[in-house]
């Protein structure tokens, strides 16, 4: 094995952990000690989406977040704040919340063990015996919780264990004012569903970088490009949608893809012939609604059948009359929305990755929103979360978001149509990274570019030497 110095780390840089200029080296997805040097390097020194607001709406209600060996207790303090602190008692160690979200009664904090206590800002109020300690000089500033850095941002609180971190407005800064043209912040939760795949924490989430999957993956989706992949109609004249995608790599390892003016929202036609043009989209969007419950709602679908027999005025189309319809139900109900403008239609139906580990998927007042987190020691195994939203009217209350843990993915009972055919290439994935005829993975030059800009990212944090 050739082995590189690195340059932040002293650590050897093996050979299995390089990126290359077409492609990557499978080591990063299946050596532990890679995995240990994320922990070490990465998650420890970057910002991380730790929650979304709707998991505390109420004064004394927290959240715990778990990343490795590291765990953080979010607490909302009041309407306006919110607290996030290392999960431990300083008196013996004790993590102060056994996992998942829970609410702190009368506004106290109490360990399980010896009951110190705590007020939700985090102040001790109670050490039983107090005079027992530090010769009877223990001070409060002693034994307060050691907050967790964090911001606030897109109804998400992110955190970051570095103390003195880069600020987050330059981390978020290349897709702030995307992400707030969309009104993500304004996204509460449908539904919330956690997932434990036996494959690595990358190429859980790479499966979802990009549209270039679609025809082999979901090929009832593209129907004619499935056609051209499997050999059935090689002739087949098909514009596949990924060439209608535009992916752009940003600074701090983020990205996104959307298809900008090459919508049905914005005009853009491809109807196959003799087929009702309303029912035509309508089914399509039928088919993400029941395929995955998220991005497009059954409510969506109605609203476009809706259209059926409708005149379309001149100079319009039905993509744009189907958004003015959403435009108009959204109103009716008082259900916030993002400016109906070309930019922000153009960006529904794409994605952005918010480096590490954060991918949103926004749409018509809804977003689908993928975490994925590693396990703490075994890099074939992370935790694959998929979060609903939407915007919910004026008067109906939004429920509390909590994480249901699913016990069988290939399910459809528990995962719906779409991302189970993610889901059944993930593992298949990690078992051929072992293998020992694969020793790099090819990467395309532009439909897989976001996937190179979060490896290239990364090595900033792991200190890979540079002239790999
Ligand atoms: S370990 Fe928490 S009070 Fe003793
Ligand atoms: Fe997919």
């Amino acid at each position: 094995m050739t082995l590189i110095a690195a340059e932040k780390t002293g650590a050897e840089w093996p050979e299995s952990w390089r990126l290359l200029s077409h492609g990557i080296r499978t080591g990063r997805y299946t050596d532990p000690a890679f995995l240990k040097l994320e922990f070490e390097q990465l998650w420890t020194k970057v910002w991380q989406a730790a929650a979304r607001l709707d998991e505390i709406p109420a004064r004394g209600d927290y959240t715990t977040y778990t990343i490795g060996d590291q765990s953080v207790i979010i607490v909302r303090v009041d309407d306006d704040t919110i607290k996030a602190f290392h999960n431990v008692c300083p008196h013996r160690g004790t993590a102060l919340s056994d996992g998942g979200c829970g609410h702190f009664e009368k506004d106290r904090i109490i360990c399980p063990f010896h009951g110190w206590r705590w007020d939700l800002q985090g102040n001790n109020q109670f050490v039983l015996e107090r005079h027992e300690f530090k010769s009877g000089k223990l001070e409060d500033k002693d034994v307060a919780l050691r907050e967790v850095e964090h911001v606030v941002f897109a109804g998400f609180v992110f955190i970051n264990f570095d103390k003195n971190p880069i600020p987050f407005d330059d981390f978020i800064s290349p897709v702030k004012q995307l992400l707030e043209d969309l009104a993500i912040g304004e996204m509460r939760n449908y539904w919330w569903k956690g997932i434990a795949v036996p494959a690595n924490w990358k190429v859980a989430q790479e499966a979802f970088f990009e549209g270039y999957h679609v025809p082999a993956t979901h090929p009832q989706l593209e129907v004619k490009a499935a056609a051209v992949v499997y050999g059935d109609d090689p002739n087949a004249e098909v514009e596949f949608t990924h060439h209608n995608i535009t992916t752009d790599a940003f600074p701090y390892g983020h990205g996104r893809f959307y298809a900008g003016k090459n919508t049905a929202m914005q005009g853009k036609t491809n109807y196959p012939d003799g087929v009702d043009p309303v029912d035509a989209m309508a089914d399509r969007l039928n088919l993400l609604a029941e395929g995955m419950d998220a991005q497009v709602l059954k409510a969506d679908v109605e609203i476009a059948r809706s259209l059926k027999g409708k005149p379309i005025p001149e100079g319009s189309s039905l993509g744009a009359e189907f958004v003015k319809a959403l435009y108009t139900d959204a109103a009716k109900k008082q259900r916030p929305m993002p400016k109906p403008e070309p930019e922000v239609l153009g960006m529904w139906g794409g994605e952005f990755f918010i480096f590490p580990n954060l991918l949103i998927l926004p749409n018509a007042g809804n977003a689908m929103i993928y975490r994925v987190m590693p396990d703490a020691r075994d890099p074939d195994k992370c935790t694959f979360e998929i979060l609903s939203t939407k915007t919910y009217p004026a008067d109906e209350a939004v429920p509390r978001a909590i994480r249901e843990d699913v016990t069988d993915y290939m399910n459809p009972e528990q995962v719906l149509e779409i991302p189970r055919q993610d889901l059944g290439n993930i593992p298949r994935m990690q078992k051929g990274l072992h293998s020992l005829g694969c020793k790099q993975i090819w990467l395309a030059e532009n439909y897989e570019k976001m996937i190179m800009n979060m490896h290239r990212e990364m090595d900033k944090y792991l200190g890979a030497p540079t002239e790999s």
